[in-house]
């Protein structure tokens, strides 16, 4: 998954006058902060301007490109939807709005909730070059989401990568004033670790019980039947980031795991395809969630129309794929 062009220039560009010995000092204490899952400490997610301008190099491309997927996976089975409000809640330094703008470039007006003083400039300033005035004039509110607050409704709500931030007792409180601010759709990622799947399936039935309707990546609205399920995508990985993270390899993987749900039914989804694909001799070996469980399919040569189907099917692929609208 590519980072837009505009987004690419902006970053590199805000990233230019940090000497990368710097930035490569502050990423391992992110690092560890990040994968202890401890909520924010001393309220406060970064500690300085370097530490945003790590976080940039080394997590802003994956965690956009996680977002990126979901929300493509939300367009592809609400067609109808067109978004003009954004509500990107723990929007660290805007990443959700930029992934948002390439998938819906109708959304006009966007607010970000986000207390750390230090993502809000630092994202502030990166949407600021932006010709998006949806981006450069969006809305930043420094608010403490595990508090009461309100804004106004949009029609497309995002927390990514936040609700494990937050006290455990205070994250379906946080989802279900979400969802109350949600005109249309509410999109929840999470990393894709064990943790972060078990969050997003326990908001998904809070949500549910609510009269939300599953978008994605779901084929059902029944009780979740995988004890991990998540997605991943490759991110190519620029100079500045392989050296702010000391790492050879030119991509990296991003687990995460997802849902979608709307006010609306989304277009039914026939199944899903959950782990890589494994192709062989003539067969494809396939694992899919579909609407009545998890289940394993093989595809072989011999059913031509669902082989050609599956070659090139990638994992958070729909399979079988939609039926062709009438003509
Ligand atoms: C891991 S970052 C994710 C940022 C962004 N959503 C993304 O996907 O890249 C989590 C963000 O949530 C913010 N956050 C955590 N707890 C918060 C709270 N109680 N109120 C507001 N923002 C909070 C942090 O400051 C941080 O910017």
């Amino acid at each position: 998954m590519e980072m837009s062009p505009a987004l690419l220039n902006a970053l590199e560009k805000s990233l230019a006058d940090w000497p990368v010995k710097s930035l490569a000092e502050a990423v391992p204490k992110l690092s560890d902060r990040y994968r202890s899952g401890d909520p924010a400490r001393n309220g406060t997610f970064t500690e300085s301007l370097r530490d945003v301008a790590a976080y940039a190099a080394y997590r802003l491309p994956a965690t956009y490109a996680a977002v990126s997927s979901a929300l493509h996976a939300v367009f592809e089975r609400r067609l109808d939807f067109t978004p003009h409000s954004l509500l990107d809640v723990g929007s660290g330094p805007g990443t959700g709005m930029w992934a948002a703008l390439d998938v819906w470039p109708d959304i006009e007006t966007i607010t970000l909730l986000e207390r750390d003083r230090h993502m809000a400039s630092w994202g502030q300033a990166l949407a600021a070059s932006s010709p998006t005035p949806a981006l450069s004039q969006a809305h930043w509110h420094a608010i403490d989401i595990t508090r009461s607050w309100r804004e106004n409704p949009s029609d497309l709500v995002m927390a990514s990568y936040v609700l494990g931030e937050l006290p455990e007792s205070r994250q379906v409180p946080l989802v279900a004033a979400l969802w109350e601010h949600t005109l249309e759709v509410l999109v929840l990622i999470e990393p894709g670790t064990p943790e972060g799947f078990k969050r997003i399936r326990k908001v998904r039935q809070t949500l549910i019980d609510r009269g939300a309707n599953v978008v994605a990546p779901c084929p059902h609205q029944g009780t979740c039947p995988s004890d991990w399920c998540h997605f991943s995508e490759r991110v190519a990985r620029s100079r500045i980031h392989r050296q702010a993270k000391g790492a050879s390899l030119a991509y990296e993987d991003e687990k995460f795991a997802y849902v979608a749900l709307s006010r609306t039914p989304a277009r039914p989804i026939a199944g899903r395809v959950v782990r890589h694909p494994e192709i062989g001799k003539g067969h494809i070996k396939l694992e899919l969630c579909t609407p009545t469980g998890l289940t394993k399919r093989v595809v072989t040569r011999m059913d031509r129309e669902a082989f050609r189907a599956a070659r090139h099917l990638v994992w958070g692929n729909v399979f079988p794929p939609d039926p062709s609208p009438p003509s």
